[in-house]
């Protein structure tokens, strides 16, 4: 099957290259000259563990292309995905749909044959009707169709959660639509990956009630956390004593800095603008919104008050950028709060990612990047873990005390046990969890 794919970033770079590894032709296009340039190079535009690999053989098959030219790809391509950003709108959070809208029109502007028009982008209730309106619009007698299936990866594990989703979930009630979405998904459907079939409404729907309630999980967790420390509780303890119940769950019961990334907040106050338009407000979302954003900034006081309560003049080593281990995506990366804070409080900062830095470099330019965790935390008087990458989880804490000028450290993943910091000499901070000599 010929597959074009409308927008090379991480969703659709991740996508393209995976249908191609299922035997499908495909053409993945991007705006981006320089994206599309690097790819024919080889050059991956951003980092996603096994991407690398998974592209040069698919390209190297000769079924994976990238061009800057959508006709090209659209040129008799059967199912034609757009995967392009729906960052938040500036100034209302509604979810900015001129990307979709335009790739749309100009999919409509190049269409040689029948077609399936699939929506990836994750996108608000009632989006496809408009692709719709605009496709027809621009391409009246069109044979296509005009199909939700939102994309779940996660940055980090993109291709595997790719090629072993939880589900696959497809909104058209067309019956030719959903012979072309079967055949597009057809080795995962032999893998006995669920397809769900729904209304293209619902489709919308459930990407953003599953985001939805995975920051409400994470929420949940967070708000917790404060209260153990409160009143001298363990919330990894809590953690694993309600995720062993079935009905609950353990995964995203991990307390930290708040969520961040590309989707949770702008997902969640999407949907917020959506349930406020139709008149049915989701109080739930509204609060988990409204606590996150707080405790992104509140991680930069308790980072303060680590410090004595007075940050001036105090330099502090950020350990971890990228709102999660195993990707340098910096969007809405709660490391972005923490600096403003400890900034805003006079104190330097410092900063180390293993993969993010490039990419943080403009949003943190008052912050010193350095080569390595032991770089960053030299003469500093705290280091802070924000992130957890593999990379953090094994430092020489003996090592890493002796080059501070105050070993004090605040783990916001809990990544090390209170008794391994103090051990190493370390006044130690947590989430939720009380340290060993307080
Ligand atoms: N990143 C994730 O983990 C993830 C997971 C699930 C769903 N999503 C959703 O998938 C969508 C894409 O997200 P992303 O993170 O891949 O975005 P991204 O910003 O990494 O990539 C989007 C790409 O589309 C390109 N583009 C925009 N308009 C175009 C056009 N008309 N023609 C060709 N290229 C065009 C941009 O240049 C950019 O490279 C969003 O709606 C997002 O919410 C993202």
């Amino acid at each position: 099957m010929r597959i074009a794919i409308i927008g090379t970033g991480y969703v659709g770079l991740v996508s393209g290259a995976c249908f191609s590894d299922f035997g499908h032709d495909v053409i993945c296009v991007d705006k981006d000259a320089g994206k599309i340039a690097a790819l024919e190079k080889g050059v991956m535009p951003i980092f996603e563990p096994g991407l690398d690999q998974l592209v040069a053989r698919n390209v190297a098959s000769g079924r994976l292309a990238f061009t800057t030219e959508l006709a090209r790809a659209v040129d008799g391509a059967e199912a034609i995905f757009i995967a392009v950003g729906t960052p938040s709108r500036r100034g209302d959070g509604h979810a900015d749909l001129s990307y979709v809208h335009s790739a749309a029109q100009e999919i409509a502007g190049a269409l040689t044959g029948p077609a399936v028009i699939v929506t990836k982008s994750t996108v608000p209730v009632g989006t496809g009707d408009e692709v719709e309106r605009i496709v027809r619009e621009t391409a009246p007698g069109a044979a296509t169709w005009v199909v939700s299936n939102p994309e779940f990866l996660r940055e980090g594990a993109a291709i595997e959660d790719f090629k072993h989703p939880d589900r696959i979930v497809v909104g058209t009630e067309d019956d030719a639509a959903m012979e072309v979405m079967r055949e597009v998904y057809r080795p995962l459907y032999l893998n006995k990956a669920p397809l769900i079939f729904t209304s293209r409404r619902t489709a919308e729907l459930i990407k953003y009630a599953a985001n939805a309630f995975l920051a409400t999980k994470i929420t949940f967790i967070n708000e917790i956390a404060d209260l153990c420390e409160a009143v001298g509780g363990d919330v990894q303890d809590v953690a694993r004593g309600i995720g062993l119940d079935g009905r609950i769950g353990a995964k995203f019961l991990h307390a930290g800095p708040g969520y961040g990334g590309s989707c949770f907040p702008k997902d969640t106050l999407a949907l917020l603008k959506t349930a406020e338009d139709n008149g049915a407000p989701l109080r739930i979302v509204e609060a988990v919104v409204k606590v996150n954003d707080a405790r992104k900034r509140a991680m930069g006081r308790k980072v303060i008050q680590a410090l004595g309560g007075d940050a001036r003049g105090k330099t502090v080593a950020l350990l971890g950028l990228a709102f999660k281990p195993n990707t340098d995506d910096m969007r809405d990366a709660p490391s972005l709060a923490i600096v403003q804070a400890l900034e805003d409080a006079g104190a330097e900062v410092r900063g180390y990612d293993p993969e993010s830095m490039e990419q943080a470099r403009p949003l943190m330019p008052g912050v010193a990047l350095c080569d390595g965790p032991y770089a960053a935390a030299q003469g500093a008087d705290a280091v802070v873990l924000v992130t957890e990458w593999d990379a953090l989880r094994a430092l020489d804490l003996k090592r890493l005390a002796g080059i501070m000028r105050q070993p004090i450290m605040v783990d916001l993943r809990n990544i090390y046990p209170p008794e391994e910091a103090e051990t190493a000499g370390f006044a130690w901070h947590g989430i939720g969890r009380p340290a060993r000599s307080r």
